[in-house]
């Protein structure tokens, strides 16, 4: 079935008042995309950026899995939701390798998120040892297992808000991307586990490649079966990188 692909930008710790041109620009390309688009922000510009592209879609890159309490330095659903997020993501790999999140952290936080009412990008992907050892296709395919969401609160709306990442951790930021038919053995792997665990309504779950998309390998990996979008790093900051890729999804 055709799914409309998501490009999403993730700035990660980069962007401040002075980006918010870039934000405007690429919300207007939005507009007439033939794909959905997103940015997602450091929380310190959410606000902001909604108020410079009303009507776009803006997200955060992380969420905690409570709604509010002693939890120094983190942000809720609700407060993301209060900035005027409508998305954020969930268990990048810089989060779980740094911050040492886990599956059941993730999946926490996903759920918490679709409850209240966010979109969710949940990421997975293999370090270059699990790929070199021929582990890939089962370390991610568990991973997804055990971070997917399963509130039921959730789950009437999870199709059209829920949509899974898969970015191979050696190829984020490196200019390395795995072979086209790399990404569609994993991208069917992951199909099959979204239809595991959530039946026909697995189909209709958007799954993003993530890792050194740029404007020159974009239309490749697009043409890849079940490769439903991007999440896209460092060629998203800047409209003039960022544009070229919504094209090539809009195609
Ligand atoms: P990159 O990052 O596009 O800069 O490789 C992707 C990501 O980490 O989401």
């Amino acid at each position: 079935m055709a799914r409309r692909k998501l490009v999403a930008g993730n700035w990660k710790m980069h962007g401040v008042a002075a980006d918010l041109a870039e934000v405007n620009a690429i919300s207007v390309a939005a507009e007439t995309a033939g794909a959905d688009v997103a940015l997602c922000v450091p929380a310190t510009l959410i606000e902001r950026a909604v108020r410079a592209a009303p009507g776009f879609a803006i997200g955060g890159q992380d969420v905690h899995q409570a709604d509010k309490g002693a939890h120094t330095g983190c942000i809720s659903a609700s407060m993301l939701l209060d900035a005027g997020a409508r998305l954020t993501i969930v268990g990048h790999s810089e989060r779980r390798e740094a911050q040492g999140e886990s599956d059941e952290d993730v999946k926490a936080k996903a759920e918490s998120a679709l409850g209240a009412g966010l979109s969710v990008i949940v990421c997975v992907g293999e370090s270059d040892a699990v790929r070199e050892a021929g582990q890939a296709v089962a370390t991610v395919s568990g991973q997804l297992d055990a971070s997917l969401p399963h509130d039921p609160r959730a789950a009437a709306g999870i199709p059209a808000r829920l949509a899974v990442a898969y970015e191979p951790i050696w190829a984020i930021g490196t200019g390395k991307v795995p072979s086209t038919d790399d990404i569609g053995e994993m991208h069917a792997a992951l199909r099959a586990r979204l239809r595991a665990a959530y039946g026909g309504a697995g189909d209709d779950i958007r799954i993003l490649y993530g890792g050194s998309v740029k404007a020159s390998n974009a239309a490749e990996i697009f043409g890849v079966a079940d490769v439903d979008g991007a999440l896209v790093g460092g060629a998203s900051l800047k409209a003039a990188d960022f544009l070229p890729i919504l094209e090539a999804a809009s195609a």
